[in-house]
């Protein structure tokens, strides 16, 4: 899959643009990059215009120090496809922070969304405790590199039969978060520590809404998603067995299915 780049405004993105049709724009979760979705994008690429980007401070991304929101990861998006000449609405699908910069793509450009896709996320705030300690992991991996935060975060990403049975995933996994520049993570950690809670917007949705979650989940459960679901008019939930946070890597054929169903109702 070719990486491409392409400046907006203050930073130059990566992303892979493959095939034709319909946009699907693919965000990927923290602190990973676009290399998540490869399965998504082979399995969607045949029919749609898949757009999966590398967030402004992961992967070949450029990276601005200090703090990005979730709603500057949004506006980095939007401007993303106005340079890639996507004026219309595009299908918006977020895994766990990348639902966070979903909603908030949502909430700021709804006219620019077709559908929605969020896979295991989260539409509350951080309570006051876990923003603070996110602030303090921001410190911390600075002075430590980003290995720290691959040993604290692999245990709760995968389901447990995905870690026992294919350890290869997360040694990908623990790859990527180990190549990535620790100011870019860091930036998303300040960002992810302020999103808005938009538990209260959830009822306005009014575009076709699909849920994935992983049936282990521990980080975003299905209880948890459930309750989004339910709130959003119309959204369907699809729990994933044998899947824990990372459900599009851990069950990619299932997750890939039920995406293309959606695709499918939208003509
Ligand atoms: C993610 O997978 O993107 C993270 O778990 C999000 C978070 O830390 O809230």
């Amino acid at each position: 899959m070719n990486l491409e780049n392409q400046t907006v405004g203050d930073v130059q993105l990566a992303y892979v643009d493959s095939g034709e049709g319909m946009p699907v724009l693919l965000i990927h979760g923290f602190p990973l990059d676009h290399t998540m979705w490869n399965a998504q994008i082979g399995a969607l690429a045949a029919r749609y215009r898949v757009i999966a980007p590398d967030l402004r401070g992961f992967g070949s991304s450029g990276i601005t120090p200090g703090k990005v929101t979730m709603e500057q990861f949004a506006d980095d998006l939007a401007s993303l496809l106005d340079a890639l000449g996507i004026g219309g609405p595009a299908v918006v699908c977020g895994l766990s922070m990348g639902g966070y910069v979903a909603w908030q793509f949502w909430c700021k450009y709804a006219q620019r969304v077709r559908a929605l896709i969020l896979c295991d996320t989260r539409a509350a705030a951080d309570a006051p405790e876990v923003a603070a300690g996110r602030l303090v992991t921001a410190d911390r991996l600075l002075r430590e590199g980003p290995g720290m935060l691959a040993e604290t975060m692999m245990p709760k990403l995968l389901a447990e039969s995905t870690a026992a049975g294919r350890p290869e995933l997360a040694e990908a996994l623990g790859r990527v978060i180990e190549r990535t520049d620790p100011q870019g993570i860091a930036a998303a950690l300040r960002g992810m520590a302020e999103r808005p809670d938009v538990t209260a917007r959830l009822a306005e949705i009014t575009c076709p809404a699909l849920l994935i979650v992983g049936a282990e989940d521990a980080i975003s459960t299905p209880q948890e998603m459930g309750t989004i679901a339910r709130a959003i008019p119309g959204a369907r939930l699809v729990e994933i067995a044998g899947a824990g946070h990372m459900s599009p890597v851990e069950r990619p054929q299932q997750v890939s299915a039920a995406m293309l169903e959606l695709l499918a109702t939208l003509g």
